[in-house]
């Protein structure tokens, strides 16, 4: 049974008890909504992964409210990660650490290292300090599925498999943090997110991007190899001028097989487009601009879901900046199909 609660209704006495009997409380955050249990509790965590149906040797976040439960995790913070905590928390990003012996195999998948992270939401703070234990969790999607970004995406895919859902709204960012490694003492960046390269350099001096690696070293963040953040069609991002797109898109088309379609597009776009393609699905990422984008990205790929679309064509984004990250998941949810007209 699932138990949904609003941002205002008074949970917090039922989501403690949920996290001390080890059961599962998923919740808002900045970024996407996650899938809690008490990080201390291993067959606790173990249930994150059965909710999920999530490959057991792919790690946990865990998310904590106050910098003093840092101290229950890890006994190793380097100056360069206080820098960053002192900058960054509370905020969108995670922060690897060398674990204590007290974290379950369960949360590290077996790893000597423990990704921590202290979310801003409001609802998300408040839920961390009132049941008062480190609180690992996943983004709260099925494995696989895009990561919900609003309370309904979770009921979607987890009805049934989580105690409770709190319910606080559309998130505000819609791509899952920044993972930052800085255990060798200098910054990498595993997963590129919300807080970009630039940001960390403007504090730390030099970062460097290692979401790609050699097959024979295996990824540094073991999510990286699955395919991730996929829908259910065939996503296919298309790069190069409207006009080109849109001949390549009609080409496609005439073959007939793979209907019901969907182009995304933004807001300038929508009508021109949908009167050149009656029949498609022409959806919106808004205005343009890349945060809006991210925001909606994985709402798009889920709406496509429900539209039953075979295939998909997105545009692309500049990878700078924070496209850089909305391009490292538009990437993925692609498996890497790019073409360039
Ligand atoms: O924004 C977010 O980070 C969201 C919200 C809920 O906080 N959470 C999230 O969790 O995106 P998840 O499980 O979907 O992604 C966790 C990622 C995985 O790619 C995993 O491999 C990596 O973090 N990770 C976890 N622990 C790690 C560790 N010790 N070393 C390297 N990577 C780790
Ligand atoms: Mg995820």
């Amino acid at each position: 049974m699932t138990i949904v609660r609003k941002a205002e209704d008074d949970y917090m006495e039922e989501a403690k008890e949920i996290f001390l009997q080890g059961g599962l409380v998923a919740f808002p955050t900045e970024t996407v909504y996650g899938l809690g249990a008490d990080a201390m509790n291993a067959a606790a965590c173990g249930k994150i992964y059965e909710a999920k149906g999530r490959p057991s040797d792919n790690p946990l976040i865990v998310h904590i409210a106050e910098r003093d439960q840092l101290d229950l995790l890890t006994a190793s913070v380097s100056p360069l990660a206080e820098r960053l905590m002192e900058v960054f928390w509370p905020g969108p990003l995670t922060i690897i650490f060398r674990k204590r012996p007290e974290v379950p195999d369960a949360v590290t998948g077996g790893r000597d290292t423990v990704a921590v992270r202290m979310p801003s939401h409001p609802e998300a703070r408040k839920l961390l300090a009132g049941c008062g234990v480190p609180v690992a969790a996943p983004s709260a999607n099925l494995s696989g599925r895009p990561s919900p970004t609003c309370a309904v995406h979770v009921l979607d895919d987890l009805q049934g498999r989580v105690d409770m859902i709190i319910d606080g709204g559309p998130v505000d960012i819609g791509i899952e943090s920044t993972i930052v490694d800085v255990t060798s003492g200098e910054l990498k960046i595993l997963r590129p997110g919300h807080i970009t390269k630039d940001m960390l350099e403007a504090v730390v001096g030099t970062a460097e991007h290692k979401n790609t690696w050699k097959e024979e070293e295996g990824p540094p963040a073991p999510g990286m190899k699955y395919r991730h953040y996929a829908p259910k069609g065939t996503l296919i991002l298309l790069s190069g001028p409207l006009e080109r797109r849109i001949a390549y898109i009609q080409k496609q088309m005439q073959s007939g097989l793979h209907v019901p379609v969907a182009i995304l597009t933004t807001d300038e776009y929508v009508e021109y487009l949908q009167d050149i393609f009656p029949g498609v699905s022409v959806l919106s990422y808004g205005s343009g601009a890349v945060d809006e984008a991210a925001k909606r990205l994985y709402r798009l790929l889920r709406e496509c879901d429900d539209l039953d679309i075979k295939v998909i064509y997105s545009k692309v984004f500049e990878r700078s900046g924070k496209g850089y990250a909305v391009m490292n998941r538009l990437e993925k949810a692609a498996a890497c199909r790019i073409v360039e007209v």
